[in-house]
């Protein structure tokens, strides 16, 4: 067993007292240190527990779980539990609930049944927090807080309820001040569909044929706000009553319906929750490509979601959830191949997380996820991830203290409202914005190179490679940070070809990008599968396989690819890309590399799965299958304090590296 250890990051688990017999809570506490855990996370859904009637809160056996967990020197980290408010609370008031596009109120009987715009259920939110603050704020135990749970999860963002729609109007009238200004920016000449009030604006839903895709823009940028809004509510009041202590939220993977960057203005540290396998079923994906990966899960969506997450939480990120085996919301729920619960931990490591916590303790034998694995089975024997979870405390042991992340010299410029704007008119179904960013962020991982993901507000001057996925509005700051950028930079399809209020720029696509890049889109058309359209590119041919665009270049631009039939492709100015379509994968590998060379980035081609970050003095290497590797090719570095040249599947490799950049 794992003694404590001198290290710099810890790990947690999730843990739900309520569910077990309290004579349990000792020895889990106990067996919990014994295997190197030093932070759980309790409370976040036990609303009915702790106010089991209006007002009369029982919190006595909360605090008799963390003086156990603290007892035995485990630090806690609190969640409110506004995810799941009780059926007494949903009852008193019904109009909390949150409604679909189609009108449908959402019932109660799971978890996350309210809708943001709600005061009342904020008030009501807002009183448990202060209750819950007031008693336990200042215990020695508690080191964070986590607000909530997974905001957005199970598609509650957008809800139209009626407070959402009071709460819109009243949200457009501040925005547009009168509304001949919204109507105005939104176009709504168009169709007849001029307001004389605010007070006549309708949610963008249930109407004969498409929305105003201005009226669906803003009513995401609302909705996200509420989100902020909601969370604020929260925080403000933990500030007050527990001081000292982080405050933090989970995030998800893949989850776009709001701003992340404007949630984490409240907040200190990032966490998310990551689920590997259960994300590799439901992101799309070649079948070939979820088979060769069903086992370990995608070799860079964890890599990924480490890097949006500590550039959104300033640094600062965690994993809240990770994955300990079969999961039960995916369509097809594998198993994990042995070795992964340790390979995705040290690899959060790598990134620069503070903490990997593993969902949950133990598995459920009653509700909804008892197919979903935990450290330990429903009988309390210890599961696999148990074990794997004490290889990697002892591997923490090993590698001492890790120092923070080396500093990334590539960066790609992550938007949610490029998201929202590709979503509200995507012009080919195949066309979505995640794709496409985090097929860029592939092709840089790929090259072996540590990579920041930055939101449109970063300083980019530490980079000398920066990409921009497809970013349809280009807001003033980023425009600016663009057009003074020493850099490489690479700018993707359809970037700067809206406004703030979804209109064509006066210039045309891509608007305030047309001095920096030289170029002007006269038309686009999208592909269904199968009819892309062949790309000439270093005496090879690949495709743009889902858009492209028709552009024109100004005197001083070059033109580095074309498509088969005679058009721009690839085109540069000074150091500036942009290319007029969507690459396939080989495609944007090739640009990508020739980029990256070309801005003095030390690169590699490494295999589909194998993978590599720097942390500290530490070169931390992954393989995610589908084979063994011989990891001597691709890696100079032999200092090894953990692993080998050789990799199996789910192997890590961990070497001192050679200085270089
Ligand atoms: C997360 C959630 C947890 C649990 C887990 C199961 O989305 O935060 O409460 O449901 O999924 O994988």
């Amino acid at each position: 067993m794992a003694e404590p250890h001198a290290t710099d990051v810890t790990i947690g688990v999730c843990y739900y007292p309520e569910h077990w017999p309290e004579a349990m809570w000792a020895d889990d506490a106990r067996r919990m240190r014994a295997a190197g855990i030093t932070r759980v996370r309790i409370g976040e859904f036990a609303w009915s527990r702790l106010e089991p009637r209006p007002g009369h809160f029982d919190f006595d056996w909360l605090g008799r779980a963390i003086d156990t967990l603290h007892g035995a020197g485990l630090e806690v980290v609190l969640g409110t539990p506004t995810a799941t408010p009780p059926k007494w609370l949903v009852d008193r008031m019904p109009d909390m609930l949150p409604v679909d596009a189609r009108g449908r109120t959402r019932g109660f009987s799971s978890r996350r049944h309210y809708c943001f715009s709600h005061a009342g259920y904020r008030h009501e939110c807002a009183r448990i927090v202060t209750a819950l603050a007031e008693r336990f704020g200042r215990h020695p135990g508690i080191v964070a807080w986590q607000t909530d749970n997974e905001y957005g999860c199970h598609d509650t963002v957008l809800s139209y309820s009626h407070e959402a729609l009071v709460g819109f109007r009243h949200w457009l009238k501040e925005r547009y001040g009168d509304i001949h200004a919204l109507n105005e920016a939104w176009g709504n000449v168009f169709w007849s569909m001029e307001y004389r009030d605010f007070a006549e604006i309708d949610l963008p839903a249930g109407a004969v044929t498409e929305t105003n895709p201005a009226h669906r823009a803003d009513f995401h940028r609302y909705a996200s706000d509420q989100v902020a809004a909601f969370n604020r509510v929260q925080t403000a009041i933990i500030r007050t009553l527990s001081p000292g202590r982080d405050i933090l939220h989970n995030f998800m993977t893949f989850f776009l319906d709001f701003d992340h960057y404007a949630v984490m203005k409240d907040l200190d540290i990032a966490t998310w929750d990551s689920y590997p396998l259960g994300s590799l079923d439901v992101f799309p994906g070649e079948a070939a490509h979820k088979a060769a990966f069903a086992r370990t899960g995608d070799p860079d969506l964890q890599a990924f979601h480490h890097d949006l997450y500590r550039g959104a939480g300033r640094g600062r990120f965690w994993v809240m959830e990770q994955q300990p085996g079969p999961v039960n919301w995916a369509q097809y729920n594998t198993d994990a191949a042995p070795g992964l619960v340790r390979l995705w931990g040290l690899e959060g490591f790598a990134h620069g997380a503070e903490t990997i916590s593993y969902f949950r303790w133990r598995q459920a034998p009653f509700a909804q996820e008892q197919f979903h694995a935990g450290l330990n089975l429903p009988d309390n024997t210890p599961d696999r991830a148990f074990f794997e979870v004490e290889h990697l405390s002892a591997d923490l042991a090993a590698l001492g203290p890790l120092g923070v992340p080396v500093a990334a010299k590539a960066a790609l410029v992550f938007s949610y409202e490029a998201a929202w704007f590709l979503r509200v008119q995507p012009q080919g179904r195949n066309f979505t914005y995640i794709e496409q960013a985090f097929a860029m962020y592939r092709a840089l991982r790929r090259l072996g190179l540590d990579i920041d993901i930055v939101g449109p507000q970063a300083d980019l001057a530490p980079y000398t490679l920066v990409l921009v996925p497809p970013m349809p509005h280009v807001p003033d700051v980023l425009a600016a940070a663009l057009s003074t950028f020493k850099g490489t930079l690479l700018v993707g399809t359809r970037t700067g070809s809206r406004t703030a209020s979804h209109r064509i720029p006066d210039n045309l696509a891509p608007g305030p990008l047309a001095a920096v890049l030289g170029v002007k889109v006269t038309r686009a058309e999208s592909f269904r599968p199968g009819s892309a359209v062949p790309v000439r590119f270093d005496n090879e041919t690949f495709a743009f396989d889902r858009w492209r665009e028709f552009v024109v270049t100004a005197p001083g631009t070059e033109v580095l690819a074309e498509t088969e039939d005679g058009h721009p492709a690839l085109t540069r100015r000074a150091r500036a890309h942009y290319l007029a379509g969507a690459p396939d994968p080989a495609l944007l590998e090739r640009i990508v590399e020739r980029l990256a060379r070309e801005a003095g980035l030390a690169v590699m081609t490494l295999p589909a799965g194998l993978r590599t970050r720097r942390r500290g003095a530490f070169r931390f290497v992954f393989n995610y299958g589908p084979g063994p590797v011989d990891i001597s090719p691709y890696f100079p570095d032999r200092d090894f304090v953990l692993g080998a040249l050789a990799l199996d599947v789910g192997g890590v490799a961990v070497s001192r590296f050679l200085a270089g950049p």
